[in-house]
């Protein structure tokens, strides 16, 4: 099954992503991970990448849409794989287009979430983030047993730089100008699923395998 996940930032995507993908037993493949994992390389691209995503603005489609490429061609993706994060402008989702006509697949569903704009502000000023595996935390909402350790590798928690308030209202904007298109995009194509993202984590995971169970008779 190939699975694209859409809404703003900080709306769930990661972390029904995950839950999603140990469900389907494909994996996640989130552009935002993969350009930190660059990022802590200090690879030509990660450079390049950095200063964007401090800002909150776009990486360019096309240093995006090359690392998809290779990315979504390796073997772990045979059985399909779970987009977090991309396509989020029209360009990119065309160009994912163009890759699945000629590697003939085929885009099963696009997952969109919805949550009011102060939660998202909520929910990303919280975010912590283990250094080590990635692992996702909230203040308030997840907090660790340890105030700043891991609980999965006892590594250190940190804030993402591009989770201050400034910035997260940027990327809110950036959304609504580049991303937000394509909901129409995809709604005319009629493989959008709209999923009420407000409430506790596996309750919205359930929402997401009804949706899923219904496309394909999963258990
Ligand atoms: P990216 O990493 O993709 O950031 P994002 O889209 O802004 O999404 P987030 O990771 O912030 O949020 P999420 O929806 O995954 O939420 P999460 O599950 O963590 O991209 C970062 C940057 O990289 C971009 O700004 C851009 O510069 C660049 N980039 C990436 N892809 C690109 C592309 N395709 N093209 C160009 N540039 C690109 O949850 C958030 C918090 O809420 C967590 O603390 C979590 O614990 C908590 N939480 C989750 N669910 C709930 C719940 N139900 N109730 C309460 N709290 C919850």
């Amino acid at each position: 099954m190939i699975v694209v996940l859409l809404g703003p930032p900080g709306v769930g995507k990661g972390t029904q992503g995950m839950l999603i993908s140990k469900y389907l037993h494909i994996p996640l493949i989130s552009t935002g991970d993969l350009l930190r994992g660059e990022v802590r390389e200090q690879t030509n691209l990660g450079k390049i990448a950095k200063s964007f995503m401090d800002k909150g603005e776009l990486v360019s489609d096309d240093l995006i849409i090359e690392m998809i490429k290779k990315r979504i061609r390796r073997k772990d993706c045979a059985e399909g794989f779970i987009l977090d994060g991309f396509p989020r402008t029209l360009s990119q989702a065309k160009s994912l287009e163009n890759m699945f006509l000629r590697d003939n697949l085929q885009l099963d569903a696009v997952l969109l979430f919805d949550v009011p704009e102060e939660e998202i502000i909520r929910r990303l000023t919280g975010r912590r983030v283990c250094e080590k595996c990635g692992a996702v935390y909230h203040v308030s909402y997840n907090p660790p047993h340890k105030e700043g350790i891991c609980d999965r590798c006892g590594g250190k928690l940190i804030t993402r730089d591009d989770d201050n308030e400034e910035t997260v209202r940027r990327r809110i904007v950036v959304y609504q100008d580049a991303t937000a298109p394509l909901i129409s995009f995809y709604k005319k194509q009629d493989r959008l699923y709209t999923i009420d993202g407000v409430g506790k984590v596996e309750e919205i995971f359930e929402r997401a395998k009804n949706v899923l169970k219904k496309l394909n008779g999963y258990n």
